[in-house]
């Protein structure tokens, strides 16, 4: 049995569609919305949260590997509970999306750090552990959709500094290998897309698959950090804009063959992206029918 937790969220989702169809799979969810259905034999949703403790203890109940999602720098207990719940019951090995930003030296800022002590509790545990760790999501970009729809601009920071980004489809195949074959113990995959490209490129891309031009107008820092903290809290937006600054300084650039070496699959570039999800900026028409997977 394998639990995915995260199972609503934009890795997890994509993980549960290419799962084998005879794999029993258990999905932990808050509400249960947003997980998709698995005809046939469907997956097993469990409701837990990692604020309670007995939820998450119940829902390790014979299973022997975890997909590992946790999603909250300021609740560092979350992890703990979840390791403690996965040792607790005799779980075998723990799959977890990490950040590619571990590995970089200079990434001193809070989310890399929790994923960092997130890493350490794991390979510390006693369970096997495998650390898929991406770069930026693609579908990050999506956060642009509104102001594109409207008036055909994209406003960010950082317009010519660029990042491996990489579609989180790829990271759900990737993970699936993982969860699907043996030899995986003690193993750490960088996981990039096939190119380093900046904001205002990917405002390009958007518009080629859009066939109307998208513009790119740089955001000033305050007003980007102002932009962050309505969706996030003040030392997560922080850290973001830290991550912003070490992306100027080029330290997301390089490509990893990890997803190609692991897959048999060369990553998705960052234009067939855009146009399985034009629909999203305002495209017009039939939607592509690789965009929802
Ligand atoms: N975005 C990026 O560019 C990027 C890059 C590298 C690494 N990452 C890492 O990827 C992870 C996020 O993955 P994602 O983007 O696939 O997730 P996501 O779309 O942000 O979804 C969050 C998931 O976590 C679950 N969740 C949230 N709070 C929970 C709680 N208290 N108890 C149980 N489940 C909870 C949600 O499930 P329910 O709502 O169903 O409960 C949901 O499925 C983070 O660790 C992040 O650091 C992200």
């Amino acid at each position: 049995m394998i639990l995915v937790t995260g199972g609503s969220g934009t890795v997890g989702r994509k993980i549960l569609r290419r799962l084998p169809q005879d794999t029993p799979v258990r999905v932990l969810s808050r509400s249960g919305t947003g997980v998709p259905e698995r005809p046939g034999n469907p997956f097993e949703v469990v409701r837990g949260d990692y604020d309670r403790p007995a939820s998450i203890h119940a829902a390790m109940a014979g299973v022997e590997t975890v997909f590992v999602v946790t999603c909250d720098p300021c609740r560092p207990w979350q992890d703990e509970i979840l390791v403690e719940a996965a040792a607790a019951a005799g779980v075998r090995s723990l799959v977890k999306l990490s950040a590619l930003a571990v590995e970089d030296q200079g990434a001193h800022d809070l989310v890399t750090r929790w994923q960092r002590d997130n890493e350490e509790l794991i390979r510390t545990s006693g369970m096997e552990w495998t650390f898929l760790r991406p770069r930026a999501f693609m579908t990050n970009t999506l956060g642009w959709a509104r102001t594109i729809r409207e008036d055909g601009v994209v406003r960010a920071l950082g317009g010519t500094t660029r990042n491996a980004c990489i579609d989180p489809r790829d990271v759900a195949r990737a993970a699936v290998q993982v969860l699907t074959s043996p030899g995986q113990h003690g193993r750490t995959y960088a996981l990039t897309g096939p190119e380093a490209i900046s904001p205002a490129q990917q405002a390009d891309a958007i518009g080629r698959a859009l066939g109307r031009p998208v513009r790119f107008e740089e955001l000033p820092p305050h007003e980007a950090l102002a932009g962050l903290c309505r969706r996030y809290p003040l030392p997560v937006a922080q850290a973001l804009l830290e991550s912003a600054e070490r992306q100027h300084a080029g330290a997301k650039t390089r490509v990893s063959t990890d997803l190609a070496a692991l897959t048999g699959r060369q990553p998705t570039d960052y234009l067939t992206w855009a146009h399985d999800n034009a629909h999203a900026f305002g495209a017009t028409g039939l939607r592509t029918l690789t965009t929802a997977a």
